[in-house]
């Protein structure tokens, strides 16, 4: 492996005294990680230094045609004061898998979770400590070729910045309100929809923002072919509780397949509840609100972790559920997947990694 030099900051900055009104991703620790890709050489020259600004070409590809992926992690910090990761080789796993379908060259990703576990330890004081509070990590990758013509980078850029963070929706662990979107799409098949990529995000601004002007926390996304079948919500995957069933959207290329939506349905199947990955259309909820089956809807994603849907409004149908309070498999959800994040359960899937 590689050796990472490390520089640490002459000029710490003051960290934040008051936890509880962190919000979500505006701070920034003193240190960053960084890593560049040349054609012929490779990933090199791994380092940790000072958190700044970075310089770029105005020409670099990143800005002009969006060759950027990346990643969203946690640390935590127990009780006891250790430090937790939550399924690294996931995230490590789903990068490249973002890299290969932005035509960028593959990480190490032994190596790349070593280098996260090491940026982590060297900013292990500012990992917060208050209830609900996390270290939110994020690797990514640029093309920094500075060349106004459209082909894949020959030089890359890796990066990863940490920031202490709270709730990503102010409503906490409150249902949120959601908009079902029949206008705009995010992805098709055969597009981009699962990979974690900065375009993505770009094509979810607009209906966002008029969501967010209607009073709306997020939007959720319909199917761009036919508007019809459920995809996913703005930053997190969704699952309805229908009856008996528990169902999520299957992963059929458009959607991201989410670290915390595969614990999510690994947790509710070692409970023994039915949980079903499978096109779920838009009309069915519906329905199933309208005859009392529609008993529970919840997002879930490393920022958002579990969060509860109180509101969802299709043109006219305004659905209601469980009276717009948390429901119980939410709130045991939520209690076990942040209890084994926090130390606070036993890991006994063997998710957790341990930060020295
Ligand atoms: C995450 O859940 O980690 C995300 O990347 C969502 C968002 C903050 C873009």
């Amino acid at each position: 492996m590689q050796e990472i030099r490390l520089e640490l900051t002459k000029n710490p900055k003051q960290k934040p005294t008051d936890e509880s009104k962190l919000g979500f991703g505006s701070i920034f620790t003193d240190h960053m990680f960084l890593m560049n890709y040349d054609e012929g050489q490779g990933w090199h020259d791994p380092r940790i230094v000072p958190f700044g600004d970075i310089c770029l070409s105005p020409a670099a590809m990143c800005l002009h045609y969006g060759q950027a992926v990346f990643e969203g992690m946690k640390a935590y910090r127990t009780a006891e004061g250790k430090i937790l990761l939550f399924r690294p080789d996931r995230n490590m796993a789903r990068l490249n898998v973002s890299n290969e379908r932005l035509c960028i060259p593959k990480i190490d990703e032994a190596f790349a979770q070593k280098a996260i576990e090491t940026l982590v330890s060297v900013e292990k004081d500012w990992i917060p400590t208050a209830e609900g509070t996390s270290l939110y990590i994020r690797p990514f990758i640029i093309a920094v070729d500075p060349h106004v013509g459209v082909h894949p980078a020959k030089h890359l850029m890796f990066l990863v910045i940490c920031s202490p963070v709270g709730a990503y929706y102010p409503e906490g662990l409150d249902p949120v309100k959601i908009y079902v979107e029949s206008q705009y799409v995010r992805a098709v098949r055969g597009g981009m929809g699962y990979a974690k990529t900065a375009g993505n995000y770009a094509a979810s601004l607009k209906a966002q923002d008029e969501a967010e002007k209607q009073d709306y926390t997020q939007v959720l996304w319909l199917d761009g072919v036919e508007r019809k079948y459920i995809e996913e919500v703005g930053t997190m995957n969704v699952f309805f509780v229908i009856g008996d069933e528990i169902i999520t959207p299957a992963l059929q290329g458009s959607i991201l397949p989410g670290v915390t939506r595969m614990s999510a349905i690994d947790i509710l199947k070692s409970w023994g509840m039915k949980v079903t990955e499978r096109p779920i259309s838009i009309q069915e909820v519906s329905d199933a609100a309208k005859d009392g089956r529609l008993k529970e809807a919840f997002g879930t994603g490393t920022a958002a972790v579990i969060s509860p849907i109180g509101h969802l409004k299709w043109e006219d149908h305004v659905m209601v559920i469980n009276n717009g309070k948390i429901g119980e498999i939410s709130q045991r959800l939520y209690d076990t997947l942040t209890g084994i994040q926090w130390g606070k359960l036993p890991d006994t899937m063997g998710w957790t990694v341990e930060v020295k």
